[in-house]
C-alpha cells in the first residue's frame, strides 16, 4: 500500500530541474538513429506510471539481451565484486567503470545506460565530480551517471545537472559507505531513522536528480518516499510500491554464489554452467569431443587427406613446403 504525501512544491522544483536537463530528441537536432535510446527525462516521465524495469549490466553480450527487456541498464560499481572479486565496491577504479560502460553502450540500442561513479571520484567537490562525470559521459557515450548519498550530495547533483549531466541518486544502503555503516545493513528498520532518510530523498529530488535508487530499506519507508517525491524511485530490496525495480543481473540469473534476502533467482545459470562445463570436461577426457561434426573436412571431401598425405600429394606438384604449412595450420575457430 502506497502512502501518498503530496508536496506540490517538490514536484514543481524537480520538474524545472528536469526541463533544464536535456532537450527532447528530434526537436532541433538531426538524428540518424531509427529508434532513439531512452533518455533520463523519459525515465523521469514514468513517475507513477508503468513500472520501470532495470538491471545491472557489465558487458556487451548481456547488455544486448537485457536491452530488449529493460528501460535502463546500470553499469553498477557492483561489477567490482561480481566480476573482479573485490570484497566491497570501494576499490573500483574509474577506468574500470569506463571500460565496462563502453561495452554496455556498444551492446545495447534502446535502454538508457547509467554508469555508477565509483568511490572517491565525486565526493570531494562539485567540480571534481563534474570533471570525472564528464569523462564518463564523453568516453562511454552513456546517458547518465549515478552517485550515492543523500543531502551531502545535493549540491553536487545540482552542479552536474546544471552543466548537462543527468544524475540518478542512490540512498538507503549505500555500499560505498560500508565502512561507516558497519556492514551491508537494511536501513530504516527503526521508525526513528525514517525522517533523515526521507529528507535525503527529498533533497536529492529537489537538486534535480531524474530518479533515485532506494536500496535495502523497509517497505513502508520506501512507499512513503515514493509517494512524497517527484522523481521515480527504483527499488532494490525496498518495496513493490516503488516506481521501478533493479537487481544485479548475475544475482537474478542464479549465477552469484551468495545473494541477499531481497534477490529472487529467476534462473539457475550457475548450475547450468557447472553442468555444461562438467560435460565438456568429460568429453574431452574421453576424446568424444570434438566429434566429426565439430572438425573440418578437406575441400573436395577426401577424408583420407591427413596432413602427411597432403604433403605427399603436394610433393608431386613440387609445392611441398606450402602444402605442409597449410595442412598443419590450425583451422580458424568460427565466431559465435
Ligand atoms: O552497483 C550496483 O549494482 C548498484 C545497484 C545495486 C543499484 O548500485
Amino acid at each position: 500500500m502506497q502512502c501518498v504525501v503530496e508536496p506540490p512544491l517538490t514536484r514543481i522544483m524537480a520538474g524545472e530541474a528536469l526541463s533544464r536537463m536535456v532537450p527532447p530528441a528530434g526537436d532541433h537536432v538531426s538524428t540518424h538513429n531509427e529508434r532513439r535510446r531512452l533518455m533520463a527525462p523519459d525515465i523521469a516521465a514514468r513517475k507513477g506510471g508503468e513500472p520501470i524495469v532495470a538491471l545491472t549490466s557489465y558487458h556487451a553480450h548481456t547488455a544486448s539481451i537485457a536491452d530488449a527487456h529493460c528501460d535502463f541498464l546500470l553499469v553498477g560499481d557492483s561489477l567490482g565484486m561480481v566480476m573482479h572479486g573485490y570484497e566491497t565496491t570501494v576499490p573500483v577504479p574509474l577506468d574500470l567503470m569506463i571500460m565496462h560502460a563502453k561495452a554496455v553502450v556498444r551492446g545495447s540500442k534502446k535502454a538508457l545506460v547509467v554508469v555508477d561513479m565509483p568511490f572517491g571520484t565525486y565526493e570531494e567537490s562539485p567540480p571534481v565530480a563534474f570533471r570525472n562525470a564528464a569523462r564518463v559521459m564523453k568516453e562511454t557515450d552513456c546517458g547518465a551517471v549515478k552517485l550515492e548519498g543523500g543531502r551531502r550530495m545535493a549540491d553536487t547533483i545540482r552542479y552536474l545537472v546544471d552543466r548537462g549531466i543527468p544524475v540518478m541518486g542512490h540512498i538507503g544502503l549505500t555500499p560505498q559507505s560500508i565502512h561507516v555503516l558497519g556492514g551491508f545493513k537494511t536501513q530504516g528498520r527503526s521508525i526513528d531513522q525514517w525522517h533523515a532518510i526521507e529528507e535525503d530523498a527529498r533533497l536529492v529530488s529537489e537538486a534535480g536528480a531524474f530518479a533515485i535508487v532506494l536500496e535495502a530499506m523497509t517497505a513502508p519507508l520506501a512507499e512513503r518516499i515514493t509517494g512524497a517525491i517527484a522523481i521515480p524511485t527504483i527499488g532494490i530490496g525496498a518495496s513493490p510500491g516503488c516506481d521501478g525495480q533493479i537487481l544485479v543481473m548475475e544475482d537474478m540469473l542464479g549465477l552469484s554464489p551468495r545473494v541477499p534476502k531481497f534477490v529472487k533467482e529467476f534462473g539457475a545459470i550457475g548450475k547450468a554452467i557447472d553442468r555444461a562445463i562438467g560435460l565438456y570436461a568429460a568429453e574431452v577426457r574421453s576424446r568424444t569431443f570434438p566429434s566429426q561434426e565439430h572438425t573440418y573436412a578437406v575441400k573436395g571431401g577426401d577424408s583420407a587427406a591427413s596432413p602427411a598425405n597432403v604433403v605427399a600429394m603436394a610433393t608431386d606438384t613440387n609445392d611441398a613446403a606450402l602444402a605442409a604449412s597449410r595442412a598443419t595450420k590450425k583451422p580458424r575457430t568460427p565466431r559465435t
